[in-house]
């Protein structure tokens, strides 16, 4: 934080990452010669969106190139988590290893299931898109408003929050971070959620109520979770979450293949240098 805020002063371009919290105090650090605000990412919620309108900045982000990396990554942590895969694996190193045993290691599976996608926005559609052959029998979705050409794909029914909680087996969160999604997995939507569901999330840390997520697994409330987004980031190596064996973890890597970083990569600066030309961005956020 120090060196961004030393660094940034008198630049009239910043190149930023999502851990890079872009607010008052940084924009006050730049100056007035700030005008391009390029991040190397899909999300935004780091941005301070209101202040960085007020002062005239234009912001470039990376949408689409990384929707297929993430919806690869959110089916991986789902089966991992439902299938139990971490679990299993550390058996086999332990010992735990003894004999086959009819209902040992056993989890849950998409066949026949109903699937909840919270945000079918382009990684819930590209989520959807890939685990419908693997037999899915229904998905809902949640937002601010039904999409019924793209949900069509799918046979994908617009539902309340309460609603998908209490039907889905599986419930993956692909929404952005926003007033109104901060905290939405809390103690009542794991509450009504069934004891064999397992819960997925993608999309930012404070999306969950973290709390309400370790007592629903701790309890039983819940079959399993999977996240590859904490808060904070990095979660402390002593958080709670961690003890949990019905729950996956992974360090942020939803985007992290090489070829989609490489893109991603490329597309901020070109963001930024189209930005700084006064041209106009190849992806422009819209503000
Ligand atoms: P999109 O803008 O395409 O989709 C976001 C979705 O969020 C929209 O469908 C929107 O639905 C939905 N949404 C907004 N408000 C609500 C609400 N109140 N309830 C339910 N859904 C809501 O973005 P992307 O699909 O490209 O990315 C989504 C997010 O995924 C990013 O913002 C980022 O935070 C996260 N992400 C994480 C990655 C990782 O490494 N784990 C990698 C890439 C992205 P509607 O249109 O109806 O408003
Ligand atoms: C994003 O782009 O918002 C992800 O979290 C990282 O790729």
């Amino acid at each position: 934080r120090a060196e961004l805020l030393a660094g940034v002063a008198g630049t009239r371009g910043l190149l930023c990452l999502l851990s890079d919290r872009i607010d008052r105090e940084v924009l006050d650090a730049a100056g007035p010669g700030l005008k391009v605000i390029s991040t190397l990412s899909v999300g935004f919620d780091h941005l301070a969106l209101d202040e960085i309108k007020k002062r005239g900045i234009r912001v470039g982000y990376t949408p689409d190139v990384l929707t297929d990396a993430t919806a690869e990554l959110s089916v991986a942590l789902l089966l991992s988590a439902c299938r139990r895969l971490p679990e299993a694996a550390e058996q086999v190193k332990s010992g735990g290893w003894t004999t086959w045993k009819p209902l040992w290691m056993c989890g849950y599976g998409l066949s026949d299931s109903t699937v909840g996608i919270i945000g079918l926005g382009r990684i819930g559609q590209a989520v959807a898109r890939r685990l419908k052959p693997f037999g899915v029998r229904k998905f809902l979705y949640t937002g601010s408003a039904p999409k019924p050409e793209i949900a069509a794909e799918f046979g994908a029914e617009f539902v309340p929050l309460t609603r998908l909680a209490e039907e889905s087996d599986f419930v993956v969160v692909t929404c952005a971070l926003t007033p109104a999604t901060q905290g939405m997995c809390n103690k009542d939507f794991f509450g009504r959620m069934k004891k064999t569901s397992v819960f997925v999330n993608t999309s930012r840390g404070a999306v969950v109520n973290q709390e309400d997520l370790y007592h629903a697994l701790a309890q039983g409330q819940i079959a399993a979770a999977g996240l590859d987004v904490t808060t904070p980031e990095p979660l402390p190596t002593d958080h709670p979450l961690l003890t949990l064996k019905n729950c996956v973890i992974l360090p942020h890597i939803g985007s992290a293949t090489y070829a989609t970083r490489s893109t991603m990569a490329v597309l901020a600066a070109n963001n930024l240098l189209a930005g700084l030309r006064g041209e106009p961005m190849p992806h422009e956020l819209k503000l």
